[in-house]
């Protein structure tokens, strides 16, 4: 099975992600998260990457393409991939379909987990992550067991650059002029399920694991 998550800035898409992929065995393959270890790495692509991502507007088309459709083209460990953060546009959904196409794979379901602008905020503003495992934590919803410190590996939580309160408000303009359209593109081709986003994380992930079961 390989699936898309859509969804505004902090849908909470990385954290069904993690869920969705232990469930299904999934690769998961999130542009964000790629982007920032290009960028840690200091690669000719994560220093590309780096301005466009600092200002919240997207990455150019053709660079976010070949470096997804590499990871793509990789062996799966398990049973397909979960596409989170990717396709964001219509040239990208438009050269993912064309590139699975040539290699007989599909799209099987566009999970769009819809949020409020407003609770973006509200989410956006209290999230940690994890600096080495990049497990998203909530201060509120979802806070680790011992403050600024994650969970599973016992690293220092940190909070990202694009959560400045200015940033993440390009990031909702760029979303919704570049992003949200990408919607009805897939509700043409029947793959669209969406899900309510603003229920707590358990009941999203119980919605989303109907879907994949159902088929
Ligand atoms: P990226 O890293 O993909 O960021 P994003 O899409 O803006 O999404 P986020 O990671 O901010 O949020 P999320 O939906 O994963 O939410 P989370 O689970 O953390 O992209 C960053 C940048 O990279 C872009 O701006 C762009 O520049 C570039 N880029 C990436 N992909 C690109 C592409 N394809 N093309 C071009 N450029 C690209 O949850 C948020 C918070 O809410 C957490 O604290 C969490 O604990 C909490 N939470 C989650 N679910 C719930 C719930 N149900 N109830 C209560 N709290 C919840």
């Amino acid at each position: 099975m390989n699936l898309v998550l859509l969804g505004p800035p902090g849908a909470g898409k990385g954290t069904q992600a993690t869920r969705i992929c232990q469930e299904f065995s999934l690769r998961h393959l999130s542009s964000g998260d790629i982007l920032r270890a290009e960028r840690k790495a200091m690669t000719d692509l994560g220093r590309q990457a780096q301005d466009y991502m600092d200002r919240g507007v997207l990455v150019p088309d053709d660079l976010i393409l070949s470096m997804m459709m590499d990871h793509i083209g990789r062996p799966d460990a398990g049973s397909g991939f979960l596409l989170d953060g990717f396709p964001r546009t219509e040239v990208q959904a438009r050269g993912l379909d064309d590139r699975l196409a040539a290699a007989g794979r599909r799209i099987d379901h566009v999970i769009d987990i819809q949020v409020s602008d407003e609770e973006v905020a509200r989410r956006i503003t209290g999230r940690w992550s994890c600096a080495k495992d990049g497990r998203v934590y909530h201060e509120t919803f979802s806070p680790p067991r011992q403050a600024g410190v994650c969970d599973d590996c016992g690293e220092k939580l940190i909070r990202r650059k694009d959560d400045e309160p200015e940033v993440v408000r390009q990031r909702l303009r760029t979303y919704h002029e570049q992003t949200a359209p990408l919607a009805s593109y897939y509700r043409q081709k029947g793959l669209l399920r969406p899900v309510d986003g603003e229920l707590g994380a358990d009941r999203v992930f119980a919605e989303i694991c109907r879907i994949c079961r159902v088929g």
